[in-house]
């Protein structure tokens, strides 16, 4: 099994206060409460305010991340941030984070994974202290889907949520805690089946572009579905076994929150009973880049993770990209 080099210390979260539910979607586009309960297993997704920027969501998670690990703000070294949906396209949204949170000391960039990212980002952070470059590594993974989900498509708009998570990555404590395998694949010949076509340098910004509704996400569902529970189960796989690890021994899994069938097929490649499981995508939908650490932060917040836990994410999204990191609590 691998030595650790790294520990997860600390964890945070943010979801905005107002929820659109489902009956709420009834009210507008051709859906049920129903249809949507059996294709995604979602009942409910948070919308941030106005207010609720990407900076401010994730600057409270990565307080809460700080108080927990007795780390002080200016002891961040890096600051590395996983998002889909940043609040402004230059500076990076790291840079805007660093600003509120006052993380001066900081090196700050986005990993632009899409749903992926907080998982990227935890690998990058793995090797910036590998390399000697980072101590205190916050990663971030945070959305405001809300701003770029059309609300008239109702195949993507009952999907999105909005909300941030965090943690700090150091060096391990006592070469047992930490991440014991790791691995992060991408097909970027896939790109097309998940993206926002407008608003990059390629189609920028035009009222042509509004019209096609192009700067809104675009996903073709049913292939999206199949490669992701392909490549979940892989990254399971390809992690477990870099751990010298078999699924029996995880008591934790914490898939992406994208589908509740996806997710029962990932824990049923992986061998585990849904008891071993963390399911919240009823509350939130698809958070993107925030679903693995905001689940991260209730399972041990709860309890559900504690000492020496052993604890499989795995994601998928956009790219195509995915990722997992085992990590011994
Ligand atoms: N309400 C009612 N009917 C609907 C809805 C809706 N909200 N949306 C689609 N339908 C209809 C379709 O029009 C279709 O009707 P038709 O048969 O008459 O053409 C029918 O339902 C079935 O459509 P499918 O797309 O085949 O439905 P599916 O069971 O695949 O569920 C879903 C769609 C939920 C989007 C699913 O494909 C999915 O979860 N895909 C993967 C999502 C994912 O993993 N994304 C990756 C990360 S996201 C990121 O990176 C930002």
């Amino acid at each position: 099994m691998k030595r650790p080099i790294v520990e997860l210390a600390g964890t945070g979260r943010y979801v905005p206060e107002r929820v659109l539910t489902n009956a709420d979607f009834e009210r507008m586009v051709d859906t049920s409460d129903q249809w949507i309960i059996e294709r995604t297993g979602i009942r409910e997704r948070h919308i941030a305010s106005a207010e609720e920027t990407i900076a401010c969501m994730a600057t409270s998670a990565c307080r809460q991340v700080l108080e927990a690990a007795g780390v002080g703000v200016e002891e961040v070294d890096s600051l590395v941030v996983g998002t889909a949906s940043p609040d402004r396209f230059l500076p990076s949204q790291a840079c805007d984070i660093q600003k509120v949170l006052g993380a001066n000391n900081a090196a700050a960039f986005d990993v632009g994974a899409a749903c992926s990212g907080f998982l990227y980002g935890l690998n990058v952070a793995e090797g910036l202290i590998a390399a000697g470059t980072g101590k205190n590594v916050l990663v971030v993974g945070a959305e405001r889907l809300s701003k770029i989900t059309d609300y008239e498509d109702r195949t993507t708009c009952i999907l999105f949520g909005d909300g941030a998570g965090a943690t700090l990555v150091r060096p391990s404590s006592d070469g047992k805690r930490g991440i014991l395998g790791n691995y992060q694949k991408t097909d970027g010949r896939l790109g097309d089946l998940l993206y926002r076509s407008s608003g990059g340098a390629n189609e920028p910004p035009s009222e042509e572009m509004l019209k096609g509704r192009g700067y809104f996400i675009h996903m073709a569902g049913r292939e999206t579905f199949k490669s992701a529970v392909r490549s979940m189960a892989d990254a399971c796989d390809q992690a477990l076994s870099r751990a010298g690890l078999t699924g029996d021994q995880v008591d934790l899994l914490i898939p992406h929150q994208a589908n509740m069938r996806i997710i029962e097929a990932t824990a049923k490649h992986a061998g585990l009973p849904m008891d071993r499981v963390y399911v919240n995508i009823d509350r939130y939908g698809n958070t993107s880049a925030a679903s693995i650490p905001i689940a991260l932060d209730e399972c041990v917040r709860s309890g559900r993770i504690t000492a020496g836990s052993i604890v499989l994410m795995v994601a998928f999204g956009g790219g195509f990209t995915w990722a997992s990191v085992v990590v011994r609590w």
